[in-house]
C-alpha cells in the first residue's frame, strides 16, 4: 500500500517583468513532469545537486506549493481538491523537518512552548497537565529530558536543536514526514545520530518519509528506495540496493563515482567533478537535460526527451543509451 503517489508532477515558476504592468517573461522550470510512489514504513530517497527541484516537490507534497499540473495522491486521494476537514486532518498527518532548525525555531520561546503550541493549535481543549505531559514524551521518544522543557532554543547544539524540531514534528501524531535536507546543516558525527533517530522513530511508529538530500552517503544510510532528480526531471529510480550495486543512467554512475573513498558523509556531490556547469532550468536543454554533461549523448538525446521507462521489474529510467 502506497502512502504517497506522485503523478506526472509540474511546477513552473513565473518571472515576471515590469513595474505598473507586469508580464510574464518565461519560467522556470524547477519540476518538469515526475512520478513516484512511497509504501507506507518505508523511505524514498529524493538525491540531486542544488537547484534540480527537490525542494519544491516536498512543498507540493505538504501542500505548501501549488502544481502547475500532474497529481498527488494521499492514502488513494488526490490532496490537490481537499475540504476545510480533509486539509485540516492533513496537516496534522503529515509534517516537514527542514535542514535549519534554527531558523524554524522561535528563539523567544522555550521548547516546551514551542512543541506544546502545534498541541493547543490542534486540540484547544487540552488541558495544561496533559499538553505537559504529551511534550515530555515526545522530547524523551528523541532523546531529550524534561529539564530541557524550559529551556531557550540557543541553549542547545545544532544536533539537539534537530531533535527539538523532530519532537515538535512527532507531536501530532503524524503517518509521513518530509524530511528536507535535514542533516546537512549538522557535523558529519552528529549527521549519523540523527539518520539514526529517523529510523528508530520510523520502526517504533510505523512512518512514512520523503527524505530529501544531496549527499548520496546520507540517502545510502537511510533510503529502502531512491529517486535521482537533474534539472526538474527524474533520471532513475529503483531500490536502494540495485542503484548502488547497478546504476544504469550516466548521471547516477557520475554521482557514484564522485563520492569519495573511503565514504564520508558531509561531502558535497555538486562540489565534486561531472564536467560542465548544471544548466539553467529557465531554458533547459531540449532532448534529455543531462545531455550537455553526458559521456554518452549523441544527436537522439538532444533533440528527443528520453522515455520514463521499467528497464528492469521496478527500476525506471529516462535515458535511451542504457541497456539493462
Ligand atoms: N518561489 C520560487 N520562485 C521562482 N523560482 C523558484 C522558487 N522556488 C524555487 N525556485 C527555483 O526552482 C529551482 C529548483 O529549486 P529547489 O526546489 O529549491 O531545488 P533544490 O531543493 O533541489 O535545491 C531552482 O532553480 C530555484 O531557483
Ligand atoms: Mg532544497
Amino acid at each position: 500500500m502506497n502512502i504517497v503517489e506522485v503523478k506526472n508532477l509540474t511546477k513552473y515558476f513565473p518571472i515576471e517583468k515590469g513595474i505598473l504592468f507586469r508580464s510574464v517573461v518565461g519560467h522556470v522550470k524547477a519540476v518538469d513532469g515526475i512520478s513516484f510512489s512511497i509504501p507506507e514504513g518505508e523511505t524514498l530517497g529524493l538525491v540531486g545537486e542544488s537547484g534540480s527541484g527537490k525542494s519544491t516537490v516536498g512543498n507540493m507534497i505538504l501542500r505548501l506549493l501549488r502544481p502547475t499540473s500532474g497529481d498527488i495522491i494521499y492514502r488513494g486521494k488526490t490532496i490537490l481538491n481537499f475540504s476545510r476537514a480533509e486539509e485540516r486532518a492533513f496537516h496534522s498527518k503529515a509534517q516537514m523537518v527542514f535542514q535549519n532548525p534554527f531558523a524554524s525555531l522561535n528563539p523567544r520561546m522555550i521548547v516546551g512552548d514551542i512543541i506544546g503550541r502545534v498541541l493547543r493549535v490542534q486540540n484547544p481543549s487540552l488541558k495544561r497537565e496533559q499538553v505537559q505531559e504529551r511534550v515530555l514524551h515526545s522530547l524523551e521518544e528523541v532523546g531529550l529530558k524534561r529539564e530541557h522543557m524550559t529551556r531557550y532554543p540557543h541553549e542547545f547544539s545544532g544536533g539537539q536543536r534537530q531533535r527539538i524540531a523532530i519532537a515538535r514534528a512527532l507531536i501530532s501524531d503524524p503517518e509521513f514526514l518530509v524530511l528536507d535536507e535535514p542533516t546537512s546543516a549538522l557535523d558529519v558525527s552528529v549527521q549519523a545520530q540523527i539518520l539514526n533517530l529517523f529510523k528508530e522513530i520510523q520502526n517504533s511508529r510505523n512512518l512514512s518519509y520523503l527524505f530529501i538530500s544531496h549527499n548520496l552517503s546520507v540517502i545510502r544510510h537511510i533510503s529502502h528506495s531512491v529517486a535521482v532528480m537533474y534539472l526538474g526531471n527524474l533520471m532513475e529510480y529503483c531500490s536502494r540496493e540495485e542503484l548502488f550495486a547497478s546504476p544504469l543512467h550516466p548521471y547516477t554512475q557520475a554521482l557514484l563515482r564522485s563520492i569519495p573513498k573511503p565514504f564520508v558523509t558531509g561531502e558535497d556531490i555538486s562540489d565534486k567533478i561531472i564536467k560542465g556547469d548544471i544548466p539553467s532550468p529557465i531554458n533547459p536543454p531540449t532532448g534529455c537535460r543531462f545531455n550537455t554533461r553526458c559521456p554518452l549523448a549523441d544527436d537522439d538525446c538532444r533533440s528527443v526527451r528520453p522515455e520514463w521507462r521499467e528497464i528492469r521489474a521496478g527500476h525506471w529510467i529516462a535515458c535511451c543509451k542504457a541497456r539493462a
